[in-house]
This record gives structure tokens, C-alpha cells and sequence, in this order.
């Protein structure tokens, strides 16, 4: 079975990518890794553990990773985090805490030592900025010839933003980190904004969850809703909310629910388009592409698993 390790900033679809994740019984979920960015990390790591009892899967394990970027200067979301994922991360519904704790290892070296382990039968998907990855390839550059595969969310390959017009908000959290992923030569698949936001979610399949009368299906439905919402305001022509996390996590278990182009990919870190995703002019032609970029999805079939597989783990 595929080992997997999710890296998040666990707000609401970073919840459903956990969720996804623990729906898929191709995927062994070895452990979560912490970030910071919809929400502190510490709030990160509480989540986690809070979520990953509430869906029955207290064996999980959760490592603390770093606590802010590469730079003190990045982007940080802040007051317009809090609206779309709500203060605590999680649509400002409230769940127990957990009586467990985060790992004493720390996010970094967990993930080396699960590419030491695991090798090429291990999938890294980090869906929040990319300061822990980037830290574990600083530490230990021999792990991009050994990992499986990265499946990040992050960036867009078309003109496409959500902090501004060029500039995705895991990416801009921490661009630098993000730079040296793409250009570290570790395979990676890039699964940006302008591919998820065609992945919706509305309010009449949240219901089918709140249907289960189970406690895990009402916390999920709430939380999305409040998701849902701020969506409506801040993108009223949409007709839901975007499902960016939990597609990075479907592409992980299934590669096929997208299309994909090889380029070699960079992210600009100096000047005003600072946290823009683009091709990177040095390796474009390069004969070998360790990057592979979203740029099209089978909306209906993953719309179809991800229904399928949140409500096997909501109803259990
Ligand atoms: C990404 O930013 C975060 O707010 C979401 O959790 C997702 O990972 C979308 O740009
Ligand atoms: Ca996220």
C-alpha cells in the first residue's frame, strides 16, 4: 500500500483532504506534518489530532513543523484566513480536543526519515506553504532521488490568483521555500488554483453528510457550510466552494482525475510579482522534467470518489 504523508495548515479543506485521505484504502496515512498559514500552527496541530480522533483514527500521528517562512517578510493572511476557514480553522465549529499530543520528532525529520523508509512507495502532499519540505531538502538534498512523488496545491500555471492577481495563497506564504522545492529536481506534480477551482462544492451535498446523523457527518457539513459561505461572498459566481486540498489528495491515490504537462517550474521571489508560479526559463528546455502541472480535470469522476470516499469515513 502507498505510504502517505499530508502536510497541512489545517483549515477546512485541508480537513476534507484528511478526510479523502482516511477514505482511501489504497493510502496508508503514516503520519501529518504541521504548518502554519490558514491558522497558527499550534491551532494546526490541534486540529489535527482533534479531526483525526473525531473520524476515528486516533493512531495517526501528528509532527510539528516550522513555524513561520523561509522570510520574515512573507505574506500572511491573517483576518481574511479567519473569514473563509473561521478563527480555529474549521468554520468556527467546535469538536473536542484530543487527549493525545503532537510527536516529540519534529515534521522535518520525520519526513526524512519516512523517504529513508519508504522510499519510492511514499507520496508527500503538502497543501499548505511549503517551508517544511524545503527545510527537509536543505537538510537532506539526497531525498528528491529517493521520494515517490510530491503532490502539491499551490500556484497555477494560467492567470489565476487568490491573494492577488498572480499569486496563490500556499505559495505566497512562503515563495522562497516554494522556489526551492520546484527547482530541487524532486518529482513533483502541481496541482494549482486555476485546475481546483473547478472542483465545487455546494450546500446540498454537505446535507447528505449532515443526513448520516452521525457526529463526524454534522461536524463536516458545518464546517464546509461556513466554507460555502465565505465563498459566496468572495466569489458569488461560482456556485460553491473549492475543493483545492482534497483534489491534491485525490490526484495522490488516482493521477488519472487529472491531466498534466511537463515543465520545470519556478516561483518568483524578488519584485512585485513576488509568489507568481511560472516556467523556469533555466530548465525549460531542459530534456528532463521533474515537474508535472495540473492543467485539466475529470470534474465528475472526482467530484464522484471524493463524495464517496468523505462520506464512507463521515458515516463510520
Ligand atoms: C489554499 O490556500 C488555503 O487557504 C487552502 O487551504 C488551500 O490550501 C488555496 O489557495
Ligand atoms: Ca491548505
Amino acid at each position: 500500500m502507498t505510504k502517505l504523508i499530508l502536510d497541512l495548515d489545517t483549515g477546512v479543506d485541508d480537513t476534507l483532504a484528511i478526510s479523502y485521505a482516511l477514505g482511501s484504502p489504497e493510502m496508508d496515512l503514516i503520519g501529518i506534518t504541521g504548518t502554519y498559514g490558514n491558522v497558527l500552527l499550534e491551532q494546526g496541530l490541534r486540529n489535527d489530532l482533534a479531526i483525526t480522533d473525531l473520524l476515528g483514527h486516533p493512531e495517526v500521528k501528528v509532527y510539528p513543523g516550522l513555524p513561520h517562512a523561509m522570510r520574515k517578510d512573507a505574506f500572511s493572511v491573517g483576518e481574511i484566513s479567519a473569514f473563509i476557514h473561521g478563527h480555529n480553522g474549521i468554520g468556527d465549529v467546535s469538536i473536542p480536543d484530543s487527549n493525545r499530543e503532537p510527536e516529540t520528532e519534529s515534521a522535518v525529520d520525520f519526513i526524512i526519515d519516512a523517504v529513508k523508509t519508504y522510499g519510492k512507495d511514499l507520496v508527500y502532499v503538502p497543501t499548505g506553504p511549503m517551508t517544511n519540505i524545503a527545510a527537509a531538502l536543505r537538510k537532506a538534498p539526497e531525498i528528491k532521488d529517493q521520494i515517490g512523488r510530491i503532490v502539491l496545491m499551490g500556484g497555477a500555471l494560467t492567470a489565476c490568483g487568490n491573494v492577488n492577481a498572480w499569486s496563490e495563497a500556499n505559495i505566497s506564504q512562503d515563495p522562497d521555500a516554494a522556489d526551492e522545492l520546484f527547482r530541487s529536481g524532486a518529482p513533483a506534480t502541481m496541482v494549482g488554483l486555476d485546475v481546483t477551482l473547478q472542483t465545487l462544492l455546494t450546500y446540498r451535498q454537505t446535507q447528505r453528510w449532515r443526513d448520516l446523523g452521525t457526529k463526524a457527518g454534522a461536524f463536516l457539513a458545518d464546517m464546509t457550510d461556513y466554507y460555502i459561505k465565505a465563498y459566496e461572498t468572495t466569489a458569488p459566481k461560482l456556485g460553491g466552494c473549492g475543493l483545492h486540498d482534497p483534489l491534491a489528495v485525490g490526484v495522490a491515490v488516482d493521477p488519472s482525475l487529472v491531466t498534466t504537462l511537463p515543465i520545470n517550474m519556478k516561483v518568483d521571489v524578488e519584485g512585485p510579482t513576488r509568489g507568481r508560479t511560472i516556467g523556469d526559463n533555466d530548465r525549460l528546455n531542459d530534456p528532463v522534467k521533474t515537474m508535472q502541472v495540473a492543467v485539466g480535470v475529470d470534474v465528475d469522476r472526482f467530484l464522484h470518489e471524493f463524495m464517496t470516499r468523505i462520506t464512507a469515513v463521515a458515516q463510520a
